[in-house]
C-alpha cells in the first residue's frame, strides 16, 4: 500500500491575495498542506504582515536568513513573558507559567546556565549505556506480524522513559509525566484535546505541582544528586525560584525534552517510508544515521514557530517593524528555504551539511536539550538498523492540531519478519 503524508498535492493558493495569507491557522498544520503558502511567501512577501488573525496582528518572518537575524538580535526582538512570550497565542494566564525560554538577559542565562549540565556531554556519556538498553528493550517486545501504532508503542514510550530517567522520576508513574506534556500543550480547541479548557488545564497543573513539590521536598533534604529535580533544588540560581516558576520550568523540560524528540521519531520513519532509495541507502551505509538523525530533525521541525516581540523600532529583511510588534519566526518555512539548503524540499540522508537547519533555534534560546534529542534518536535508528527491523507504514499519519509542534497523534506500522 502506498501511503502519503505530503502536503504538496494541496492547491498552490496563488489566488488568496497576500495581505489575506494568514499561516496560524492549526488545521494548515494538522492536515499537512502549509508548504504551498510559505513558498508563496518566501518568493513574494519573506517578512510579511498579517493584520488580521484569531491572534491577533503579527509578521511572519519565513526566510532562512532573516530568521536568523531576529534570532541572534534578542536585545530588540524579546521572549519576555511580560511583552508576550514565545508563542503566538497568548497564555491564558502568563503569571502562572514562568519559565526561562520566555525571559531574555541577563535573568534567562543564570537559569539556563542552572539547567544545562544535566544535558551536557559529560552526563549524556553516562546516559548512554542506559538509554541504549532501554530502546532494545522497546524494540525487542514489539508485535510481529499485526498492526500496531508505532506513535504508542515506541516514539511516546522511549521518550516518557527518558524523561522518568531525566528527574528520577517514580518509574510507574512515568505516563503521568507524557499526560502532563500533553495538557501544557493541548490546543483547548481541539476535538481530541485531553482537556476542554483553561480551567482544566490549570488544575492539571495544580497536580503535577503538588507531584513535584513532594519529589523537590525530599530531594532538597538528601544529598545534591544529578537529576533535574535535585539539581533545581540545589542550584545557586534556582533553589528560591517561587513555585510558579518551579512549575513552569519543569514543564518546559517536559514538553522540551518529549513532544519534540517524541515526534520526531515518528517522522523520521514517516519520511522514510516516504522516500525509499533514501531508507536503501542508509541500510546500505549505517554509518549515515548521524546524518539522517539530523536531516529528520530539519525535515520533520518539530516546533514550528517561535515569537518574539520587538522592543523597539528596526528593520527585518527591508520591513520596518514598530516597537511592540508581534514576530513570529517561521522555522518550517525557513527549513525549506532553497536559498539556504539546497532541495530543501527533499529528504536526503548524506547531505553535505545536514546540520544546516533551524530546528534548534539560535542565539542564546537555542535549544539546550539538542545533544540529548541526537542521542536519542542516534541510538533508535542504530538499533532499529542492528536488528534489520522491517517496519511498514500501513496506513497514513494522524497529525495534531496545532500551530507551535508539528506532531503526530498515530502512525500504524507492521513489522515484516
Ligand atoms: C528534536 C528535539 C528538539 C527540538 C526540535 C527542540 C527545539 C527547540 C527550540 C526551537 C527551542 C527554542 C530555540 C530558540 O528560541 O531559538 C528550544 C529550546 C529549549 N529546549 Fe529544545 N528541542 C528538542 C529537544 C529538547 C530536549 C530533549 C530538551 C531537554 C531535555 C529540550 C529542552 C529545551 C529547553 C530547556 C529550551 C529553552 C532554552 C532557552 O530558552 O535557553 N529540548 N528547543
Amino acid at each position: 500500500m502506498s501511503v502519503s503524508s505530503r502536503g504538496a498535492a494541496s492547491p498552490a493558493r496563488d489566488d488568496i491575495p497576500l495581505e489575506r495569507i494568514d499561516v496560524s491557522d492549526p488545521r494548515l498544520y494538522q492536515d499537512d498542506t502549509w508548504q504551498p503558502l510559505f513558498a508563496r511567501l518566501r518568493r513574494e512577501d519573506p517578512v510579511h504582515f498579517c493584520p488580521e488573525s484569531p491572534y491577533g496582528p503579527y509578521w511572519s518572518i519565513t526566510r532562512y536568513a532573516d530568521i536568523m537575524d531576529v534570532e541572534l538580535n534578542h536585545a530588540v526582538f524579546s521572549s519576555a513573558q511580560d511583552l508576550g512570550g514565545i508563542q503566538i497565542a497568548e497564555l491564558a494566564r502568563p503569571g502562572e507559567f514562568a519559565s526561562f525560554i520566555r525571559m531574555d538577559p541577563p535573568e534567562h542565562s543564570a537559569r539556563r546556565r542552572t539547567v544545562a549540565p544535566i544535558v551536557g556531554p559529560g552526563n549524556l556519556a553516562k546516559m548512554e549505556a542506559t538509554i541504549r538498553q532501554r530502546t532494545a528493550a522497546v524494540l525487542d517486545g514489539l508485535p510481529r506480524g499485526e498492526t500496531f501504532d508505532w506513535v504508542e508503542r515506541v516514539s511516546i514510550e522511549l521518550t516518557t522513559m527518558m524523561l522518568a530517567t531525566l528527574f528520577d522520576f517514580p518509574w510507574d508513574d512515568r505516563r503521568k509525566l507524557t499526560y502532563w506534556s500533553d495538557v501544557a500543550t493541548a490546543n483547548v480547541k481541539a476535538p481530541d484535546a485531553p482537556i476542554r479548557s483553561e480551567d482544566e488545564r490549570y488544575a492539571e497543573f495544580g497536580r503535577m505541582a503538588a507531584c513535584f513539590a513532594e519529589l523537590w521536598n525530599q530531594r532538597v533534604n538528601a544529598a545534591p544528586s544529578f537529576d533535574l529535580i535535585s539539581m533545581l533544588a540545589h542550584g545557586e540560581e534556582t533553589r528560591h525560584m517561587t513555585p510558579q516558576e518551579f512549575v513552569g520550568t519543569l514543564s518546559l523540560l517536559i514538553v522540551g525534552g518529549n513532544d519534540t524528540t517524541r515526534n520526531t521519531m515518528t517522522g523520521g520513519l514517516l519520511a522514510l517510508h516516504e522516500n525509499p532509495a533514501e531508507w536503501r541507502k542508509l541500510r546500505d551505509h549505517p554509518a549515515l544515521v548521524p546524518s539522517l538523525v539530523a536531516e529528520t530533525i530539519r525535515y520533520q521541525t518539530p516546533v514550528i514557530h517561535m515569537r518574539r516581540t520587538a522592543r523597539e523600532d528596526a528593520v527585518v529583511g527591508g520591513k520596518r517593524i514598530r516597537k511592540g510588534d508581534k514576530v513570529v519566526m517561521w522555522y518550517v518555512s525557513g527549513n525549506r528555504d532553497d536559498s539556504a539548503i539546497e532541495n530543501a524540499d527533499s529528504f536526503i540522508v548524506d547531505r553535505a551539511r545536514p546540520r544546516q537547519h533551524l530546528s534548534y533555534g539560535a542565539g542564546v534560546h537555542r535549544c539546550v536539550g539538542d545533544r540529548l534529542a541526537d542521542l536519542q534518536l542516534r541510538i533508535l535508528w542504530e538499533e532499529i538498523l542492528r536488528r534489520g527491523l522491517a517496519i511498514e507504514v500501513v496506513g497514513p499519519p494522524t497529525r495534531i492540531y496545532s500551530n507551535f509542534l508539528r506532531g503526530f497523534r498515530a502512525l500504524p506500522v507492521r513489522l515484516g519478519n
